[in-house]
């Protein structure tokens, strides 16, 4: 699963999951041992390892360059692979969620690379021996481009999104739905998705079985000291539940623009598969919309304006609607359901915070949700207007 967004009112690291007392010269020769091992070549070298400015907090990156000496022989440059590590959180640093599930994410992004014209970072290799490093990991390309900011958010103003003009953002959001659209169209067989759920259950049944999912992670992270707002909310999912649920689809999970490395205000890698899994359509579109709306929300709680207009859900359904043919409905309840979600991930994240002494406990249990307020207004219909 994924992938919290961070406070804005935090210093960039303060919340972040802190298991890097790792000797960066350590990490680079276990590094070294295992990819000569992995790859058979003998003389390659690594890098120095770099932990990059970073967007969400759930698992590790680590940044390193692979220079393999083929070619030596015939005086031809040497091979330079730039790479990625992803890194499951180690056990012990109270991660946000229960499991990783880095073989999934693996298997989930070399499918899509394999069979869609989405621009995925190609893998490379899978670790499952957390004797390497520590935890288990995967490797994979490192793409250039451009992540719109957590930390400030992009909504405050002083960033590459917010300095371009409108008609760039709006480039920016029709390409990232048409994003979405081609992972939603994914030509794979439910069996070969079965690791992630059940591609071949009716729409109602997927849905559920989503919702169940969130539920027992709700449970894991919050089942001891309960949290009202989001009991409220599962509660107000039942009582709103669509009528009827299109089949579902594979689905990104952490379909946020935070998660996109852009070029050219056009997706260049999806990155962020965690929360990848078997959902309706609605279900990525809403977390789309819906967490730009949370740092909009931030901004206009600091009074700044923020980016109006920008990913509305009506424009991103009417979008989506053009390129697929398929009208994406019942936009209430998944903008709800991705507030939830939202935070069940945000309650961790802050609950963490206290554990680590960055945050006092509030002393009512909603205060652990930022947008409690927003949860609210969704709960007596205002949010709607
Ligand atoms: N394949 C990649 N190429 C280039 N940068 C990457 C790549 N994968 C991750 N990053 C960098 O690391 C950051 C965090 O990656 P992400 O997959 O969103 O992890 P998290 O689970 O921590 O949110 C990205 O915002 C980006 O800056
Ligand atoms: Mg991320």
């Amino acid at each position: 699963m994924s992938e919290p967004t961070r406070r804005a009112d935090t210093e960039p690291d303060a919340t972040r999951p802190r298991t890097s007392t790792r000797d960066p010269e350590i990490l680079r020769r276990a590094l070294r041992s295992w990819l000569r091992a992995r790859t058979g070549v003998e003389g390659l070298d690594i890098s120095d390892v770099e932990i990059p400015q970073s967007n969400g907090m759930s698992s590790e990156t680590l940044l390193f360059d692979a220079r393999s000496p083929r070619g030596q022989s015939t005086g031809a440059e040497p091979e330079i692979q730039r790479c990625v590590v992803r890194l499951a959180p180690a056990a012990d640093a109270m991660p946000i969620f229960p499991e990783y599930r880095m073989r999934d994410q693996f298997e989930v992004m070399a499918l899509v690379g394999a069979r869609t014209a989405v621009p995925v970072p190609r893998t490379l290799w899978y670790e499952a021996d957390p004797a390497v490093l520590g935890a288990e990991f995967f490797v994979m390309e490192r793409v250039e481009g451009q992540v719109p900011p957590d930390i400030l958010p992009y909504t405050f103003g002083d960033n590459w999104l917010a300095r371009a003009g409108a008609a760039d953002r709006r480039r920016l959001q029709e390409s990232t739905v048409a994003t979405l659209a081609r992972i939603h169209a994914l030509p794979a067989t439910a069996e070969e998705l079965a690791f992630l759920g059940d591609l071949s259950a009716d729409g109602d049944t997927a849905l559920r079985a989503h919702v169940d999912g969130w539920r027992a992670y709700y449970t894991w992270a919050h089942g001891e000291r309960p949290i009202p707002v989001l009991e409220k909310m599962f509660g107000w999912l039942d009582t709103h539940w669509p009528a009827a649920v299109d089949a579902p689809v594979l689905s990104w999970g952490d379909a946020r623009i935070g998660n996109i490395l852009y070029r050219d205000f056009t997706p260049a890698a999806v990155l962020d598969w965690e929360m990848a899994g078997i959902a309706p359509r609605e279900a990525d579109l809403g977390w789309l919309v819906f967490l730009h709306r949370f740092f909009q929300d931030i901004a206009e709680f600091f009074g700044l304006p923020g980016l109006p207009g920008f990913l509305a859900f009506a424009d991103v359904a009417a979008h989506y609607a053009a390129l697929t043919g398929y009208r994406p409905r019942d936009l209430e309840f998944y903008e709800a359901y991705a507030a939830l979600r939202q935070g069940v991930v945000m309650g961790r994240v802050n609950q963490r915070r206290v554990r680590f002494g960055e945050q006092e406990a509030p002393a009512d249990p909603d205060g652990l949700v930022n947008h409690a307020a927003t949860l609210e207004h969704m709960l007596d219909g205002s949010h709607w207007g």
